[in-house]
């Protein structure tokens, strides 16, 4: 069976016979085609598969191990938790999300893309693959770190053309073990931050998700909880009084508000190159992170600091979407985020109940207020400013409102009497521009 194309692959460039080359591996029923697809269709020799761990289940890697072995591909697991947990923790300081979604796919790809590229450095590979299609968003976000390198980077769903059928025919007419690979009815992408479920019945935008779609969450329930949330700098660093490292802190929260079916989202999302896609996300930990470190911020940033933050956490999340944090706008938004986060230091206490997680407290040395300024139970605001001080922002707030309607209001009556009485009902002003033909031009 050849690939369904007309025309041969086009790479970036004819790679040797010798050649060795490292595909972004994961037991799936794409990567497993491309295993032969890399030597039969591109003339490899040698393909190294690289599993990259972010925090997908353990059943995966055991897949990926198994398909690995069947196919004797020599295959490389590299544990990459750490960065990526500290990639997400960024993101909680920059509020990130898009269009709904906390990014979990997006942040993880550069992470695992860097992996690749360093085993397939220390392997003296002379190219990378990747079994991406050419409609996501996964392909750019990939490339854009290995086309960092000399390396030559392969694509071969997508520069093939191929189907999911063709895969499916090309794996069975070549015994290519894909039970693990291809038996869920969804496509699904996990990792520490959220788990993603798409395809089939998904694709209608229309269509109720079934209940058996989640995975992390549970279907929000009566009974709630409270739970502490220490931050420092920005960081999350400990629940209900227990410091935790990054890991362990998200996996936990992932469980404990999942139980209480926190953070499910369900949205028809832009991708980078324009298509639409609809998108089942589970992201407990994310949900209540980013909602806990909202509520500090609002306690101890300036209204102006906080307006502003939101078209640099808006940039922020973007450039995480399109897989592009390594841009020197990037470093330049991280300044401004780094200098706010200095003062988001402090607790807050978040209600898990209902499917929501809702900040019901929150506490900070840093804090921008003043209970008894604000309160209805004191007189004065401070030392130096009293109440009645008041009254002169009063008298001009919203002055030049009311002076834009009063001359808006003389405009229409004026043209009103015009119509109604063919006079300008203006006697001793200055005649109009439009009533110079009134006769009074002699
Ligand atoms: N649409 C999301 C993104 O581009 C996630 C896609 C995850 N893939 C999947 N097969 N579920 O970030």
């Amino acid at each position: 069976m050849t690939p369904p194309t007309d025309s041969a692959p086009s790479t970036d460039s004819t790679p040797q016979s010798t050649d060795r080359v490292a595909l972004a591996f994961s037991g799936g029923l794409d990567t497993t085609v491309c295993v032969p697809l890399l030597k039969e269709e591109y003339g490899f020799d040698e393909v190294i598969g690289v599993t990259v761990d972010v925090g997908q289940p353990d059943a995966e890697f055991a897949e990926a191990e198994e398909t690995a072995t069947a196919l004797g591909l020599d295959h490389h697991v590299v544990d990459a938790r750490e960065a990526f947990a500290e990639t997400c923790l960024d993101s909680v300081r920059a509020n990130a999300t898009y269009q709904g979604y906390p990014l979990g796919t997006a942040l993880a790809r550069p992470v695992i893309a860097q992996s690749i590229l360093d085993v397939a450095l220390a392997q003296n590979c002379a190219a990378l693959a990747h079994g991406c299609t050419g409609k996501g968003n996964d392909q750019l976000r990939f490339e854009t770190v290995w086309r960092s390198s000399d390396l030559d980077v392969i694509a071969p769903v997508r520069e093939l053309g191929l189907t999911r059928e063709f895969e499916q025919e090309y794996a069975a007419e070549r015994d290519l073990p894909i039970e693990g690979g291809d038996g869920g009815a969804w496509s699904i992408d996990t990792n520490l931050w959220s788990r993603s479920v798409e395809g089939n019945e998904l694709e209608e935008p229309s269509y109720v998700p079934p209940e058996d779609i989640y995975d992390w969450t549970q279907p929000p329930s009566e009974g709630s909880e409270l739970l502490e949330i220490e931050f420092e700098e920005g960081y999350p660093v400990a629940l209900d009084g227990t410091s935790m490292e990054p890991i362990a802190l998200i996996k936990q929260l992932n469980e404990v508000a999942g139980a209480h079916g926190v953070g499910r989202t369900d949205v028809m999302e832009d991708r980078m190159l324009g298509l639409k896609v609809r998108e089942n996300y589970e992201h407990p930990a994310a949900t209540v992170l980013l909602g806990a470190h909202e509520a500090l911020e609002s306690l101890v940033l300036t209204k102006e600091e906080r307006s502003f933050k939101t078209q640099i956490d808006h940039e922020w999340a973007k450039k995480a979407y399109e897989g592009l944090l390594a841009a020197p706008l990037v470093d330049a938004l991280d300044g401004f985020i780094a200098s706010t986060q200095k003062r988001v230091t402090g607790t807050v206490t978040v209600k898990l109940e209902g499917g929501r997680a809702r900040p019901v407290g929150r506490e900070s040395p840093y804090g921008v207020y003043s209970a008894s300024a604000a309160s209805f139970n004191t007189a004065a605001v401070d030392d130096g400013i009293e109440q009645a001080d008041a009254t002169g922002v009063a008298k001009y707030h919203g002055f030049q409102s009311r002076l834009a309607k009063s001359v808006i209001d003389d405009a229409n009556a004026t043209a009103e009497a015009v119509a109604d009485g063919g006079t300008d009902g203006s006697e001793g002003s200055e005649p109009r521009a439009e009533n110079t033909t009134n006769g009074s031009e002699k």
